[in-house]
């Protein structure tokens, strides 16, 4: 190699194909371009969340507006959603339900301090799908997490919290690692930020019993954090009975069971949990859960609920500022958020809904099948509930260190950026595609023909 080319090495034939889709996005999108530059000057990542930044055009696209499964952008392209703000989304974009239950209850007053009737018919509807007799409300699934860990710590008087490796369950301190050559190591891309993770996380790998035996037998995890399938990492389905091996284990070391529902609640009505029976001590949930307006649930056991009463009573009449949890916040269960809950549980996620979602997210996963297995790939299609994803490797991964092994960072930023280009709109984090009502079959087969021309052009290309 000459010292030029070791200076300038020769772009790969994927970094050329990627020049090409972003030279192709950037002008094609001038308007967006132009506010992303604006946002420079006011904000600290450019757009109002650092999240909004990580899209593969190089910009993201400033929305205009969105309805049902689509969006139109500023400079007018129209896209079928399948990100659908990252699940928040979910209920499609601007159901009637919501909006009309969301105006009333702007009207009637959004934020008081105080309970509305509403919040009886939801948590009533929360138990009746999840199972957990009693609920709380935050803001947002993370707070929701936040909340549940803070109580397992009061009840347990431990201080660890065990993930499983490639685990997001959002701005959790706890969970921001993974197993790096045996050691909690910190999650892949966050900066470090002077928190001794050793001292609060245990990390092992999904799937892994005996690893999962071998950190709680000290008995000095407070609780299992959990998705019941991991989403955030490509997705990656639990194995024949590790939900038997999970419940028994942190059952038999005194270890609580948080169950994370806020992607997983594509699943079904009643989550995961309801499809497949389990039973953690805490369920949490999360953006669908209202419609897109902020909101995060946890729901606790019978028994969870006796020994937190134990230490925080719960209806003292005499001492009004007894202790409080150290939880939630001033917006918790506001009742614009209450009434917006109603609404979706009522009208929008639906058994009927949740059966058309599904059915189009198997569409969408046999298609791409199809193209895949036409074009010889070594890559494979989930599919659970209203939710698909797309992965370069054969086979469903068991573990985080199996994506990471098997992981094309270049040729899926190569792909989201061609599908931006097609209409096309995925969570920019991996391919994971998901349903609301009002998607289409026609929407999705517009992914399956762009998906088609893709493969077309890696394989021409001679990228794969
Ligand atoms: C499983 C899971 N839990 C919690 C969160 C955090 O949600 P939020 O960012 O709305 O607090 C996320 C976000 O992606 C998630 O995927």
């Amino acid at each position: 190699m000459t010292a030029a080319a070791a200076i300038h090495p020769r772009p790969t034939a994927v970094e050329t194909l990627l020049d090409r889709e972003q030279e192709r996005f950037r002008l094609t999108h001038l308007k967006s371009e132009a506010a992303w530059k604006t946002g420079q000057e006011h904000f600290l990542y450019g757009a109002p969340s650092h999240w909004m930044r990580r899209w593969a055009g190089g910009f993201p696209v400033y929305a205009a507006e969105a309805k049902g499964a689509h969006i139109r952008d500023i400079d007018g392209h129209d896209y079928v959603d399948f990100c659908l703000g990252d699940t928040g989304g979910m209920c499609g974009h601007g159901p009637e339900a919501v909006t009309r239950a969301a105006a009333r209850q702007l009207e009637r007053g959004a934020t008081m301090m105080l309970p509305t009737e509403d919040s009886l018919w939801v948590g009533a509807e929360l138990t009746r799908r999840f199972g957990l007799p009693y609920w709380t409300f935050t803001t947002s699934a993370t707070d929701a997490n936040r909340g549940g860990i803070r109580i397992a710590r009061m009840v347990t008087g431990r201080a660890k919290v065990l993930v499983f490796s490639g685990c997001y369950h959002g701005g959790v301190e706890e969970a921001h690692v993974e197993l790096r050559d045996g050691h909690v190591g910190l999650r892949n891309m966050i900066h470090p930020n002077g928190v001794d993770h050793s001292a609060v996380s245990k990390v092992v790998e999904f799937n892994d019993i005996g690893a999962l035996e071998r950190a709680l037998a000290p008995g000095d995890v407070a609780c299992v954090l959990t998705e019941p399938l991991m989403t955030n990492f490509g997705t990656i389905p639990a194995t024949e009975g590790f939900h038997a091996a999970l419940r028994e284990v942190t059952r038999r070391t005194g270890t609580l069971l948080i169950i994370d529902e806020t992607h997983t609640i594509s699943c079904g009505p009643g989550g995961y949990t309801a499809l497949h029976g389990l039973a953690p001590d805490m369920l949490v949930a999360g953006k669908a859960i209202a419609g897109g307006i902020p909101a995060g649930i946890f729901g606790v056991t019978e028994e969870i609920a006796e020994r937190l009463w134990a230490l925080v009573p719960k209806v003292n009449p005499r001492i009004r500022q007894s202790a409080h949890l150290g939880i939630g916040g001033t917006l918790a269960g506001n009742a614009l958020t209450v009434a917006v809950m109603r609404a979706v549980l009522e009208g929008v996620l639906t058994e009927a809904n949740y059966e058309k979602m599904a059915a189009n997210a198997a569409r969408l996963a046999e298609a791409a099948r199809g193209v895949i297995k036409a074009s010889g790939l070594p890559w494979h299609v989930t599919r659970v509930g209203a939710r698909a994803e797309i992965m370069f490797m054969p086979n469903p991964p068991k573990n985080g260190a199996e994506v990471r092994a098997a992981r094309q960072g270049d040729l899926e930023t190569l792909l989201h950026a061609f599908y931006m280009n097609e209409g096309i709109l995925v969570t920019p984090f991996h391919t994971m595609f998901l349903m609301c009502p009002a998607t289409s079959a026609e929407d999705v087969d517009r992914h399956t023909e762009v998906f088609a021309r893709f493969v077309g052009l890696v394989r021409d290309a001679g990228v794969v």
